[in-house]
């Protein structure tokens, strides 16, 4: 694809569009909203719906060829060789109890007209947005990431041991999912694992080097698409748990600052044949730990 003047409002444009419906996230926030639920702890709110309609607005305005995907409904222009990926609150379960930890993300993805279905085109742009913090992460393919318009890098961190990663667990199918056991693995060997509550910027972060990795199974296009691009551009690495290159819809991410990447695939391999677990107490095991130590005197 040669560059054309259009393209190079993608990033631009995106921005402003985030940054209005990130106002208005704040200002849901600080009005307060009501939750309704998607599925058992799926969360929604009005402050979701609202805000991808505005992103569905806007978007059509200024990109009027562009197809949308959006987490809460919108599929728009899908036959279009552009489509962006927009989730209007990643975070929302955070969103929806005060703590002001969430986002707005939108991926470009650039599709040729004779791609199959079932493989991906070229992510060209991403926008991620916090509007607490009033930062803005912004990727364009080839050209680097950048925060609030500044350059931004993965960290150098070389072993896991001396990193600090992220996860995440899913609000479906949550008895399916066997993250606890990454979550306790990882917490064993590295400086400690966050669950902040937003993949997207989870990922975001391994971008600028907050976080040196992050994985999440189960995620979707709109929480990923951006974050990739953020990481890829920020010279980290990002795929499956296999190492295996990105796919949108693979459901199962695995990013990082590129130097830990091989040493967490490998530990995800041997976790997956059942090796090298730490076995943890069970809180029955745990009690009658504590009855002795009490007997003996120690706490
Ligand atoms: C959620 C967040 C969360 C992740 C969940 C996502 P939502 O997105 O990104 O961190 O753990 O898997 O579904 O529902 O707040 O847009
Ligand atoms: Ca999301
Ligand atoms: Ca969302």
């Amino acid at each position: 694809m040669n560059e054309s003047a259009t393209q190079l409002e993608w990033v631009p444009k995106a921005s402003e569009i985030a940054r209005e419906a990130g106002a208005h996230l704040r200002e849901f926030l600080a009005q307060g909203v009501e939750t309704e639920y998607k599925g058992d702890v799926d969360l929604v709110t009005v402050a979701d719906r609202t805000v991808e309609k505005l992103i569905r607005t806007r978007l059509g305005e200024v990109f009027p060829d562009h197809g949308i995907y959006g987490e809460e409904g919108t599929r728009e222009r899908l036959d279009q060789e552009l489509r962006w990926y927009v989730d209007p609150l990643d975070g929302t379960t955070n969103f929806a109890h005060g703590v002001p930890h969430f986002c707005v993300s939108m991926g470009l993805e650039h599709r040729s007209s004779d791609l199959p279905d079932d493989t991906d085109g070229t992510i060209v742009a991403g926008v991620i947005y916090n509007p607490m913090l009033d930062e803005l992460f912004t990727a364009e393919r080839g050209k680097g990431a950048r925060l609030n318009g500044m350059p931004i890098r993965a960290s150098a961190v070389p072993h896991l041991a001396e990193s600090l990663v992220a996860t995440g667990f899913p609000s479906r199918k949550r008895h399916d999912n066997p993250n606890i056991h990454f979550y306790q693995e990882f917490t064993l060997r590295s400086h400690g694992v966050r669950r902040a509550g937003s993949a997207a910027l989870d990922l975001a972060y391994v971008a600028c080097g907050r976080f040196d990795a992050f994985w999440e199974f189960h995620l979707n296009p709109w929480d990923t698409a951006a974050g990739f691009l953020l990481v890829e551009e920020a010279g980290g690495r990002i795929g499956g748990f296999s190492g295996t290159p990105f796919r949108l819809d693979s459901r199962e991410v695995l990013a990082s600052n590129g130097r830990i990447h091989d040493e967490m695939v490998g530990l995800f391999e041997q976790m997956f044949a059942g090796r090298d677990l730490a076995p943890i107490p069970t809180p029955r095991e745990f009690a009658a730990m504590r009855a002795a130590a009490k007997l003996s005197g120690l706490t």
